[in-house]
């Protein structure tokens, strides 16, 4: 079993990856800016990545860390592009070099499907570990967490830093951020507002559920993840019509929908493939999207007292 800092551990998926933690006995630590919410019984180190002193405190005796914090929401990283490039990328150096000194025997990157650019193609045509970064990115977030990629890499050829690179999909469930399409289709389908949806619905996203991305994290703790690059992403693609299917049989109502014009660029795009960690790790999907949403809409009432 392993001691293993999380940094970012009391976010979203942060907090995920401590349940799965400590549900296969790993000792975690939560080392974040904010304080843990979901009572979690793990040490928490209030910290700073980019304070490096703390960072070295905190990571002294440690096998493992996982780099999660980052400025997540792409929106505030358009908003204040200094402050989010500090925490994604160049934070990431901070950990790599805490890890350096300390000789933590490997660093687990949160990176994101974002790095290989517009899926856009024929969606037969599959995505893997060895598809290019993207040449042109057309996001700041995206440019960002290519670097900590590529320093990670560095580390290892330079300072034989051993690493764990995880693109994850888009994730949904329980705790999720509310300004995400799921979170906001329940609460517009709860309140009878109108969704509006562009085209026929037919457009899809590859999800992924929370609690299946935090397994497939822990199953990078394997060492056959030493020095590999894993997508952990969803098993198959959803339309938006298919969302809003899913939550109304869960929520036993209808949405009331707005079908307008078409956006350019909706378009259906490839398919991420996680065939590597499901062939290497063994990492095999635990929900099926509709499981995934009963526990998800379950959690979501109970939340708020219906
Ligand atoms: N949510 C997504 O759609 C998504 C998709 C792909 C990849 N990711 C990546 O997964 C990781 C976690 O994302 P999330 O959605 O859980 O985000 P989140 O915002 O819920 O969690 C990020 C956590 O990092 C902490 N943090 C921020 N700056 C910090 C700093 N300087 N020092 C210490 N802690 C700091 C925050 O307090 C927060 O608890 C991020 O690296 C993100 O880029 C997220």
């Amino acid at each position: 079993m392993s001691k293993v800092l999380v940094t970012g551990g009391s976010g979203f998926i942060g907090s995920h990856i401590i349940d799965a933690l400590l549900e296969k006995g790993h000792t975690p630590i939560i080392y974040d800016l904010e304080s843990p919410i979901y009572d979690q019984p793990c040490e928490y180190v209030k910290g700073d990545i980019l304070d490096l002193p703390e960072l070295l405190k905190a990571t002294n005796g440690v096998d493992i860390i996982y780099n999660l914090a980052a400025e997540a929401n792409v929106n505030i990283f358009y908003e204040n592009p200094l402050k989010s490039n500090q925490v994604t990328s160049h934070g990431v150096l901070h950990v790599l070099e805490a890890a350096k000194i300390n000789e933590v025997k490997r660093v687990i990157l949160a990176s994101t499907e974002w790095i290989y650019g517009s899926t856009e193609g024929d969606e037969d045509e599959w995505i893997t570990e060895e598809t290019p970064y993207a040449q042109n990115p057309d996001h700041l977030y995206t440019s960002s967490k290519i670097a900590a990629e590529l320093f990670v890499k560095n580390y290892y050829r330079l300072y034989e830093v051993h690493y764990t690179i995880v693109r994850f999909g888009i994730p949904f469930g329980e705790r999720a951020r509310a300004a995400t399409v799921t979170p906001i289709f329940i609460n517009k389908i709860l309140n009878d507002e109108t969704i509006t949806v562009h085209g026929d619905g037919s457009q899809t996203r590859q999800f992924i559920y929370v609690k299946d991305l935090a397994a497939g994290n822990v199953a990078c703790l394997s060492e056959k993840a030493e020095n590999e690059i894993f997508n952990i992403n969803g098993t198959k693609k959803i339309s938006v019509l298919e969302i809003i299917k899913t939550l109304e049989k869960k929520l036993n109502k209808t949405a009331r929908i707005n079908f307008e014009e078409d956006r350019p660029g909706n378009f259906k795009g490839r398919f991420i493939s996680s065939e590597k960690a499901k062939n290497i790790l063994g990492w095999e999907y635990k929900y099926t999207y509709e499981d995934a949403m009963q526990g998800y809409v379950e959690w979501w009432l109970e939340r708020d007292g219906h």
